[in-house]
């Protein structure tokens, strides 16, 4: 398979050339946060939602980096492969690279930038969620890549067989492995709200902003049992856009694919995606 095209400090070329010191934090730490932007038919969808969370994430470790040359780089990365394409950008900032570990950072580390870019491929697999208590940390909202819990629960979901989690604290949702979730009953579309315990997704946020009056949709505690009780439950995030989920672990839950208010929904998003950028 050819090598990605990447970017990493400055210079474009492709991932398998990239050389990294192992002192890098975002080795030693994962002392780094990221983005990843969607491309439908060659346009960045809501580059500025991303470029401005990414701010968020930077301000949130203290880490000082110059985002119009990260805006400068993905937009670059994109005219090179995407063209009118389907695909998606990763880019991440790290802190720099240590002289030896140590928790505590030197004031004068430059930042590590390191992106590249792919085709989306998209999947029809049949989704079967496991549910698993949420064992993250407590600044889910930091995009960080931090993300080990993450990977040990999706990991152990999938030795037994389950190809998405659903996370759970103190009795309500969280969201799915690397996506948010939304659970259509009736009339009403519910999504847990925005606040330290999950990541405040763009596709979350664009279908708020632009669907939630016409679609009834709530931002409100989700206790579990509302999967049981629900008509479809669905996922978004920059790389699945929305995606049903056909199964969950130990629940009642039976997906109503005719469902029609979230047919409609499903269709009107996948059109703004397309037409709005
Ligand atoms: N994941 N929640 C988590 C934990 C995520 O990792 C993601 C995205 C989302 C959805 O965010 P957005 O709509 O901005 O993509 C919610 C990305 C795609 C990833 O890690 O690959």
């Amino acid at each position: 398979m050819e090598s990605l095209l990447g970017v990493f400090n400055g210079k474009f070329l492709p991932v398998k050339d990239i050389k990294i010191s192992p002192m890098s934090r975002a080795y030693t730490f994962a002392d780094a946060v990221y983005e990843v932007v969607p491309y439908i038919n060659g346009k960045a969808i809501a580059l500025d939602l991303h470029l401005n969370r990414l701010c968020r994430s930077c301000e949130a470790i203290k880490l000082n980096a110059d985002i119009s040359i990260v805006e400068k780089e993905i937009q670059e990365l994109a005219h090179q492969v995407l063209m009118d394409t389907n695909g998606y950008i990763y880019y991440q900032l790290s802190r720099g690279t240590d002289a030896i570990r140590n928790h505590l950072y030197a004031n004068d580390l430059t930042p590590e930038s390191f992106g590249y870019v792919t085709l989306t491929r998209k999947s029809n697999n049949h989704q079967k969620a496991k549910i698993v208590p949420d064992i993250r940390w407590g600044r889910c909202d930091i995009k960080s890549t931090a993300l080990l819990a993450n990977v040990m629960l999706m990991n152990q979901a999938s030795l037994e067989g389950f190809n998405e989690i659903i996370m759970h604290r103190d009795g309500y949702i969280t969201e799915a492995g690397s996506s948010n979730i939304f659970i259509v009953k009736d009339n009403k579309i519910f999504t847990p709200p925005k606040n330290s315990h999950i990541l405040a997704g763009i596709t979350r946020e664009l279908l708020l902003q632009n669907f939630s009056q016409s679609f009834n949709i709530l931002e409100e505690p989700c206790p579990l049992n509302l999967l049981t009780e629900a008509d479809v439950v669905f996922l978004t995030s920059s790389t699945k856009g929305m995606l049903v989920i056909n199964e969950i672990q130990n629940n009642d839950y039976s997906l109503n694919q005719n469902h029609a208010p979230f047919i409609e929904l499903r269709e009107a998003f996948n059109n703004f995606l397309e037409t709005a950028f």
